[in-house]
């Protein structure tokens, strides 16, 4: 019987690989030109620490187990309360503002669909230690400066932005009181991803005055700040949190990304950690769950024992982003290629020149590679094209003149050059 991989984890063949690298790579280019730097941690931690402050979904989205010492444990469904969690332990020591960047291998038990698996990537981009909209708008940039230079416009990609603390005073003043609130927001965060009818019911059932559940859904519908005032008069708490929307559009402006941007009071985010500005990206097409989402989780630190720092964030997906890019035709893997192939015209005889010659060129730093099979010349000029090789070097009769014959893959040309000189070309010794 074959064994089938687990449901929703991947396998990642040479060219699935290729495609991961390229993904991954761009996320740290960008995360390094933006000022950040990276940082890993264990890929399961105690089980406490996700059910300090994460909320009940991904509570129920654990990998968790027991260790021999009967301690209980997790994998790591998000890298936040590891980072909250090292930034805690060593804050005497660490300069603030902190700027770190991960992409930690995420599970949740998850039921597999498209674009959510149970086993991902997830590239994490966070400032500790800034308080202000300015770092709310530094991170949302650095995840627009890399979907941007895959190739994503304004017409692909949409960020949308509201504030926990907006949505928390209008609900205040609704009468709800601040106790409930937070039991309210992962069934307020499904307002766009469950069916209309369910969430209506959800919500329902958790507010059971019908008048405010209609105002509440009407707040999250609109879509223009101003229109708050229809909705309901603001207070002195609401206001400061439209003029924090209003700065960090402002710096999105300044820094050129703003028509990403778009104020949608929808955005509820479902982790429990969050305290003001929270966002999500989305494909304008609308088809699939958010590409990337993050906000500010001023008291996460303080939760896990710690002082309290102020923090912002996003975390973004590799499945999400991966499927887009691919409908769209931007996935541009790095083209794989060998920069010499070593082929043998009488393989029995000369197998071993090419064997040594091919560490000789490993050595210094090019890539070679040779066939195991002793097959004709054609056969291996074309194992050398399939493995896109820059250059053929030939072992034919010249060896006994201790020459070799370099094929250039592209132009075809051929020359003749002593083996020692070949050598001498490709390191020309220093001048000094
Ligand atoms: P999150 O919204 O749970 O936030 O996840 C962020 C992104 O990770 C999602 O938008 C999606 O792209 C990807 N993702 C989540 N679950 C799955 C899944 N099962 N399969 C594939 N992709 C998935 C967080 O995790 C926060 N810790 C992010 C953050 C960092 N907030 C502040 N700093």
């Amino acid at each position: 019987m074959k064994i089938p991989p687990v449901k929703g984890t991947r396998d990642f063949y040479p060219p699935d690989m290729a495609i991961r690298n390229w993904i991954i790579d761009g996320w740290k280019k960008v995360s390094l030109r933006n000022g950040f730097e990276e940082y890993d941690g264990p890929i399961f931690e105690y089980l406490q620490m996700y059910q300090i402050k994460s909320g009940d979904e991904i509570i129920e989205q654990l990998f968790s187990f027991k260790d021999r010492g009967d301690r209980d444990l997790a994998l790591r469904p998000e890298i936040t309360p590891t980072l909250a969690r090292m930034v805690n332990q060593k804050i005497s020591s660490l300069p603030l503002p902190i700027k770190w960047f991960s992409v930690p291998r995420l599970f949740r038990a998850e039921r597999p669909q498209k674009g959510r698996l149970r086993e991902f990537f997830q590239w994490n981009v966070d400032i500790i230690g800034v308080e202000g909209a300015l770092a709310d708008a530094e991170v949302i940039f650095c995840a627009l400066d890399y979907l941007r230079e895959v190739g994503l416009t304004p017409r692909d990609i949409v960020v949308k932005i509201s504030s926990r603390k907006l949505l928390a005073s209008i609900l205040e003043k609704m009468g709800i009181a601040d106790k409930r609130l937070e039991s309210l927001y992962p069934v307020l965060d499904k307002k766009d991803k469950a069916p209309e009818g369910e969430f209506k019911q959800m919500l329902n059932k958790k507010v059971a005055d019908a008048k405010i559940a209609d105002k509440i859904q009407e707040f999250m519908e609109i879509k223009v700040i101003s229109d708050i005032k229809k909705i309901i008069e603001p207070d002195d708490k609401i206001n400061e949190a439209i003029d924090k929307i209003a700065v960090l559009f402002d710096w999105l402006k300044r820094m050129g990304v703003v028509e990403y941007c778009q104020f949608d009071p929808g955005i509820v985010r479902g982790l429990a950690y969050y305290t003001d500005i929270v966002y999500e990206i989305y494909d304008k097409r609308g088809e699939l769950r958010a590409i990337g989402g993050g906000g500010r989780y001023d008291d996460l630190l303080k939760q896990f024992g710690g002082p309290e720092v102020p923090a912002t964030g996003f975390g973004m997906g590799d499945c999400v982003l991966g499927l887009m890019l691919e409908e769209r035709g931007l996935l541009k893997p790095k083209p794989t290629g060998t920069d010499y192939f070593i082929a043998c015209v009488e393989p029995e005889q000369t197998l071993q020149d090419a064997v040594k010659i091919v560490a000789e060129l490993r050595t210094k730093g090019y890539s070679a590679d040779f066939s195991y099979k002793s097959a004709s010349l054609s056969r291996q000029l074309k194992q050398a094209s399939a493995q896109n090789a820059k250059k053929c070097i030939i072992l034919g009769d010249e060896l006994k003149n201790n020459e070799l014959v370099v094929k250039d893959m592209t132009t075809s040309k051929q020359k003749r050059i002593k083996i020692d000189a070949f050598f001498a070309e490709l390191n020309p010794p220093k001048a000094d």
